[in-house]
């Protein structure tokens, strides 16, 4: 619907205004790949491939997927068209777009979703791991969404991954039958997620597990040490949550999750995660690309801003103007397009119609500002500026219309009342 594409618009301003100042380009891959891929991508043991994807047989008799993330894709697509040996290091690209999962459908989980998601290829440093968490946090910062946390763990390279994961599968082995259903299965299948189970999380056995950071080597641990230094230098605030291991089975050292306790997310408080991956493009036979990066489920994003109470800037048009008589009616058009060749966004009636009526119209654009252009404005060489949130009303000399109409603007959006000059808002 209208009113509802203009928050995705509003969204998708954030994304690449945010992306373009951490300098990441878009990529966009196709909606399904062969099957093969998130089976050996994503990995066949993880609960999205085993439950949730939408597999189908085409007339070729090739089984095809519809992509239920965008990672294995981008990869995909790095080894095939050989852009790691032609792009600068780390190649960094985000996109956006629908995925699809069988999930139980419910607030802030669709069986078609959308995510933004971002990818840095090609470098193993943990500036790359600091940069990516640092990129996800900015962008939560930009769209005002409060109270966010950023849980950070590690599960080391695929040495420490696998000792961690015989020391926890014989840790188990004697609860299994405390487990949740799901979990009895995991534990042969996929037992890495059995630790952040959210049916099992009171379980006691749980709380004694052995956790992924005490089976780092010493070279994995520094890596996290360094990524955990370099938030700290960007005063970036974390928690280290031992039991994250996340849902994938391409994650290696590096893990992190963004969540809020809004209330309008329902049960869905988590607005997005990531991690490095640093043999993806092995798995897939491409060459060894270490990589990182993360990915937001932008429904859940618009239920966190819608949450916040705020109209988007689209909610609005900046004036709409209002000229009484046909001569004024005339000259009208002159200002229009002087403001709208600023960059303003105008509206205008375009019948015969008296004030009141004008208003009744106008009122329909949701407009910051009403212009009202009549025989004494014309006169005085002005025009009558009103708020339409305060009422208030200014004459403007029209050679000063543009400039005072964008200060007002600024003003309307923030609720600053001075031009943020030493004022406390982050407007
Ligand atoms: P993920 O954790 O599976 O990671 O998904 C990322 C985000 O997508 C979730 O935190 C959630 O906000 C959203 N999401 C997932 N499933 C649904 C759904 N059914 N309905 C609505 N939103 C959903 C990944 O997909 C990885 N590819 C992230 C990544 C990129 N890791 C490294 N690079």
């Amino acid at each position: 619907m209208p009113q509802d594409a203009k928050k995705w618009q509003e969204l998708e301003y954030v994304i690449r205004q945010v992306s373009r100042i951490y300098n990441f380009e878009e990529i966009r891959t196709p909606i399904f790949e062969a099957s093969e891929l998130f089976h050996r991508g994503v990995g066949d043991t993880s609960d999205i491939v085993k439950k949730e994807t939408y597999d189908f047989e085409d007339r070729g008799k090739r089984m095809i997927t519809l992509r239920p993330e965008g990672t294995a894709s981008i990869v995909r697509s790095v080894i095939e068209n050989k852009l790691y040996s032609t792009s600068a290091q780390p190649l960094k690209v985000f996109y956006y777009g629908p995925m699809f999962r069988y999930e139980r459908p419910q607030k802030g989980r669709q069986r078609q979703f959308h995510q933004f998601g971002a990818e840095a290829i090609g470098l193993k440093s943990a500036l790359v791991d600091s940069e990516m968490i640092a990129y996800a946090t900015t962008f939560l910062l930009a769209l005002k969404i409060p109270n966010v946390i950023v849980k950070v763990n590690s599960l080391g390279d695929l040495p420490s991954k696998e000792a961690y994961i015989t020391a926890l599968k014989d840790y188990l082995r004697p609860h299994v039958k405390t487990l949740c259903h799901d979990c009895q299965r995991r534990f042969d299948e996929n037992p890495l997620r059995v630790l952040d189970c959210k049916i099992d999380k009171d379980n006691p056995v749980l709380h004694k597990a052995p956790k992924p950071l005490d089976y780092l080597t010493e070279a994995d641990r520094s890596h996290f040490d360094e990524v955990l230094a370099n938030l700290d230098e960007m005063n970036i605030k974390y928690f280290i949550d031992k039991n994250l291991v996340r849902g994938l089975d391409y994650y290696t050292h590096t893990v992190f999750e963004l969540e809020t306790d809004l209330e309008s997310l329902g049960a869905q408080s988590t607005l997005g995660g990531g991690g490095r991956y640093n043999s993806l493009s092995e798995t897939l036979d491409g060459p060894k690309l270490p990589a990182v990066g993360f990915a937001f489920g932008m429904e859940r994003l618009l239920l966190a801003i819608d949450g916040l109470n705020k109209k988007p800037d689209t909610e609005y048009i900046h004036a709409f103007l209002i000229a009484l008589g046909s001569v004024a009616k005339t000259k009208a058009l002159a200002i229009t397009e002087m403001l709208r060749h600023g960059g303003l966004v105008v509206e205008y009636d375009y019948q015969d119609r008296n004030l009141k009526a004008q208003f009744k119209q106008a009122e329909k654009y949701n407009p910051m500002f009403y212009l009202i252009y009549g025989e004494d404005e014309i006169k005085d060489n002005v025009v009558n500026v009103k708020n339409a949130k305060t009422g208030e009303q200014d004459r403007i000399p029209l050679e000063e219309l543009y400039e005072n109409l964008v200060l007002k603007i600024r003003q309307y959006s923030t609720g600053c009342s001075d031009a943020c000059d030493g004022c406390e808002e982050d407007c």
